[in-house]
């Protein structure tokens, strides 16, 4: 019987330098997809999956996520006084049990390996999910949830993967694939950190949710800097892979980069479009926007 993944480890120190001004004072992950911060996104998708305890590691200027998934005791009230029970138990849907959430800091930006490193007195010894909150998926089922199916049945270490474009390979982790396991899961024989243009051993992208043994933490702590001269996570994983199993998982569903303006403004469309009433509008304003340019080309 396999242990149970029961915590998970949500990154969020880093600076979002690529969203400049809007990072300045406000954290990346706080940026909105239509109506939820990002961070909403990704811990929604970590409870789906049976997730009981997250561990966010976080930076200097990130108080206000702590802040978010906190009771507003103010806020709350004046809504209960009003008897605006809608939004009442929007927001406590949204929130996570009492103590089930830690924060620890990650005291300078050494990298995601590092990162990962400073949240292993909260995980302890027992395998743990990682979300990273650039991240967010749309899908049917969350897709932690279908990696700890799969987990359940193979056990070892999971990393779910999906196809990109070859000219984005150097962007991103990459893995190579061996045996097959069933139909969206094979065995990984080997993973590659932003591999230099023409290099890539595959297009299967890293898409930044793992299942990983506690055992990677030792590798963490001994780990040199890679690419980017960053302490990565990829380089322990390759370390960890000589002696335990990993897997990886096609999922079903898609990611959208919320660290990059094109994924982020693609993520704000397709989530936006969920949503039958604000579809009515969006769709005649993006035909109307297509007119347009079409227009402009044109003459
Ligand atoms: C990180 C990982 C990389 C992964 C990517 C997904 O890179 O190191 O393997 O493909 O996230 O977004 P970063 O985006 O932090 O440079």
């Amino acid at each position: 019987m396999n242990k149970p993944i029961r915590k998970a480890v949500l990154p969020v120190a880093g600076l979002g330098t690529r969203f400049l001004p809007a990072t300045k004072a406000v954290p990346k992950e706080m940026l909105t997809i239509v109506d939820r911060p990002i961070i909403q996104y990704v811990v929604d998708e970590a409870r789906a999956a049976g997730i009981e305890h997250i561990a966010f590691v976080t930076g200097r200027n990130k108080h206000v996520i702590e802040d978010h998934f906190d009771m507003a005791y103010e806020l709350e009230d004046t809504l209960k006084a009003r008897k605006k029970t809608e939004a009442l138990e929007l927001l406590e849907k949204h929130r996570p049990q009492p103590g089930s959430t830690s924060f620890t800091r990650q005291q300078a930006p050494l990298g995601l390996g590092h990162a990962i490193w400073c949240a292993r007195d909260i995980i302890g010894d027992e395998p743990f999910a990682i979300l990273l909150p650039d991240v967010i998926i749309k899908s049917k089922v969350s897709c932690l949830r279908q990696m700890v199916d799969l987990y359940d049945q193979t056990g070892g270490n999971i990393i779910a993967v999906e196809e990109i474009p070859e000219d984005q390979t150097h962007q991103y982790g990459i893995v190579e694939l061996a045996e097959r396991i069933n139909a969206a899961s094979s065995e990984i024989s080997n993973m590659v950190e932003k591999p230099a243009p023409g290099t890539a051993p595959s297009n299967l992208m890293i898409t930044g949710r793992y299942i990983l043994q506690p055992e990677i933490f030792d590798l963490l702590s001994e780990q040199g800097k890679g690419a980017g001269g960053e302490i990565q996570l990829t380089d322990s994983m390759i370390s960890l892979m000589s002696k335990q199993k990993f897997a990886s998982l096609k999922f079903e569903g898609r990611s959208y980069d919320c660290g990059s303006k094109y994924g982020f403004l693609s993520a704000n469309i397709a989530f936006g479009m969920d949503d039958p009433k604000l579809a009515d509008d969006l769709l005649p304003f993006m035909r109307d926007i297509v007119e347009g340019q079409r227009q402009v080309a044109a003459e």
